[in-house]
């Protein structure tokens, strides 16, 4: 089965108008690629994004987004406002909203529900601790993330997504993940959906997250189960952004 790779740029809690301009007009300079290109900027310049972007292929992403349709949830933020300025996938679960803001299997769950109701695309984060690793527990935290997750929209939804991988221990630390370990765990997943469904567990793209960066991406893309990467701190600088969507070929 050929997975079409995706390579997305986290920026997380960083930018300003104008450094977002600049950063775009040097992913503008990207040469075309086969792999989908995708930025998730802070909720505040999705619409300027949404605008710089609209002649290109790079693809919007959205950080988070509330569990409810619509009402008095001060200071969240809907599907359907998403939707609005042309956002296609939301990040959900990175392990910084599952621990800096309690985020649960089951609030994650909730809110998955909500961005495949409204049509948009879960980019769903699962990963384990250094803590779980080193215990042995890696696969059985991510089959949790995973369980919630199907246990609340059914295996077939994971059609309509995509999943992270991220170990909490590699993500921000430089200490990314050597390119067998993740696929050693990117294979488990596939299995672990595959006892659900052969067919979704083939077709579903799980990205690899934590400390990517040009110089190690090459080696990650070629492992058969590694389709793409989730960027955190590389993605802020165009070049080394543009230098891993290369990779990816
Ligand atoms: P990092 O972040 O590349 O800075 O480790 C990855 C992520 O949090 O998605």
């Amino acid at each position: 089965m050929i997975r079409q790779k995706i390579v997305a740029g986290n920026w997380k809690m960083n930018g300003s108008k104008e450094s977002i301009v600049s950063l775009i007009n040097g992913l503008l300079e990207m040469e075309d690629s086969n792999s989908e290109v995708v930025v998730a900027p802070s909720f505040p310049y999705l619409s300027q994004v949404n605008d710089l972007i609209s002649d290109s292929s790079i693809v919007l992403a959205a950080q988070n987004v509330s569990q409810e349709v619509k009402g008095a949830y001060t200071g969240e933020v809907s599907t359907s406002m998403l939707g609005d300025f042309g956002v296609k996938y939301v990040l959900l679960g990175h392990s910084e909203r599952r621990s800096l803001y309690g985020e649960t299997n089951e609030l994650v769950a909730s809110k998955v529900k909500a961005v495949l109701d409204s049509g948009l695309t879960p980019m769903l984060c699962i990963g384990e601790t250094l803590a779980e690793r080193e215990s042995g527990k890696t696969l059985g935290v991510c089959e949790q993330q995973l369980q919630a997750v199907i246990d609340v929209v059914g295996i077939v939804s994971f059609e309509q997504m995509v999943i992270a991988y991220e170990p909490v221990w590699a993500i921000g630390t430089g200490l990314s993940a050597s390119a067998e370990q993740a696929q050693e765990v990117h294979s488990s997943i596939r299995a672990f959906l595959a006892k659900s469904s052969e067919s979704v567990s083939q077709k579903v793209q799980i990205l690899y997250g934590g400390s990517v960066k040009a110089s190690t991406s090459s080696a990650l893309f070629q492992m058969p189960d590694v389709d793409g990467a989730l960027v955190g701190g590389a993605s802020l600088d165009a070049k080394e952004f543009i230098a891993i969507v290369k990779t990816a070929g």
